[in-house]
């Protein structure tokens, strides 16, 4: 069976900085508190004229350099995403257009936080195939959009950002192990209720504040804790390794105490966990894509290095990924 890995790493955050204190002055909370109680320092938000697609392809072309490939070499895209630039066409069609990838076939995957360890196990599969050969694969939202700025459950939570990986046949190493699932009997734990078909938009939904993120956070925080504790062990074992074989694990960047909480579940040092949620904050499917660029940037990633991807979200869906750097 073919070997498939990741060739090439890219990041684009927005240049503006939200800090605790900027909320401080929005909503009733305090720098305290948000440290405190999830990690984050500060977090990007786009300006106005910039959409998921713009943070896309700025992800996209430096995976592209860093992979020593050019747009035309790129025959499939996905964007994993739950914040597109619009309904349709997909974000991933737009990224095409921007960065001149005229030969990719492309299309968006909605499975929030996990969006990313998703849409690397559908394009490993299109590569082991044969249908495809260079796959473009991105995490990038727009969260600021649907961020609810007078609600401080939420708002104090969120960022924008992207991260990209270009896929490819390897020699050796790739991609050991993904373990996928879902469970949509808690779909209402985290959501957008209108705007889709359900709830098309309407004066009545936006003056009912229906458009933004709500989440019930104290419950998704004990389900996040075992679900990404579970998906680490069972993508490790189906891998045939255990958690002391792991020289770096990635995990979605939710809540600190969520990921100190699972590191102590699994036995895990946390000198062995990835972290930037201090400074981007919740950035769904794009949270683990930045982490994984900044951390092979930062040299935390070291060839034949075995690295964990660990994700949870709404859904609820999680997914675990395990590669051989
Ligand atoms: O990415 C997808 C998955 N997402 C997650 O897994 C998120 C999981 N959940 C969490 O990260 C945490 O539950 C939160 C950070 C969202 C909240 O932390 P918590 O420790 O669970 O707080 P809580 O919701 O139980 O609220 C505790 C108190 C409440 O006050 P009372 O009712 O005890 O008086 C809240 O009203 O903290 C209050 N509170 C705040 N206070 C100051 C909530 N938000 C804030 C705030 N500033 N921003």
């Amino acid at each position: 069976m073919k070997k498939v890995g990741i060739i090439g790493v890219g990041k684009c955050l927005p240049k503006k900085v939200l800090t605790n204190a900027d909320l401080a002055k929005m909503v009733d909370t305090s720098d305290e508190w948000i440290i405190t109680r999830t990690g984050i320092k500060e977090r990007r938000l786009v300006a106005k004229n910039e959409a998921t697609s713009d943070l896309a392809a700025g992800a996209a072309k430096m995976a592209l350099e860093n992979a020593c490939l050019e747009p035309v070499d790129i025959d499939l895209i996905i964007v994993a995403t739950v914040t597109p630039d619009m309904s349709f066409p997909s974000a991933a069609c737009f990224l095409q257009n921007s960065i001149g990838a005229k030969n990719a076939v492309c299309f968006d995957v909605s499975a929030a936080c996990a969006g990313f360890v998703y849409a690397i196990s559908i394009a490993q599969q299109f590569i082991t195939s044969g249908a495809y050969k260079n796959a473009l694969v991105v995490g990038a939202e727009v969260l600021s959009g649907v961020t609810d700025w007078k609600d401080r459950n939420t708002c104090v939570l969120f960022g924008d950002g992207a991260g990209a990986v270009v896929l490819s046949e390897v020699k050796s190493g790739g991609i050991l192990s993904i373990y996928l699932g879902s469970d949509g009997s808690k779909a209402d734990l985290l959501k957008i209720s209108a705007g889709g078909s359900r709830h098309p938009a309407s004066h009545e939904t936006v003056d009912n504040r229906l458009h933004y993120i709500k989440m019930q956070g104290n419950e998704l925080f004990k389900i996040a804790v075992t679900t990404m504790s579970h998906a680490a062990q069972t993508v490790l074992k189906n891998a045939g390794l255990e958690c002391k074989d792991v020289d770096l694990v990635i995990p979605h960047q939710a809540n600190l105490r969520i990921i100190m909480t699972m590191a102590k579940k699994l036995g895990l040092s946390m000198e062995k966990v990835y972290l930037n949620i201090e400074r981007y904050g919740n950035m769904s499917s794009a949270s683990t894509a930045v982490a994984l660029c900044e951390a092979v940037n930062e040299g935390r990633v070291k060839r034949g290095d075995i690295i964990l991807l660990d994700t949870f979200g709404a859904g609820l869906v999680w997914g675990a990924c395990v590669i051989k750097w």
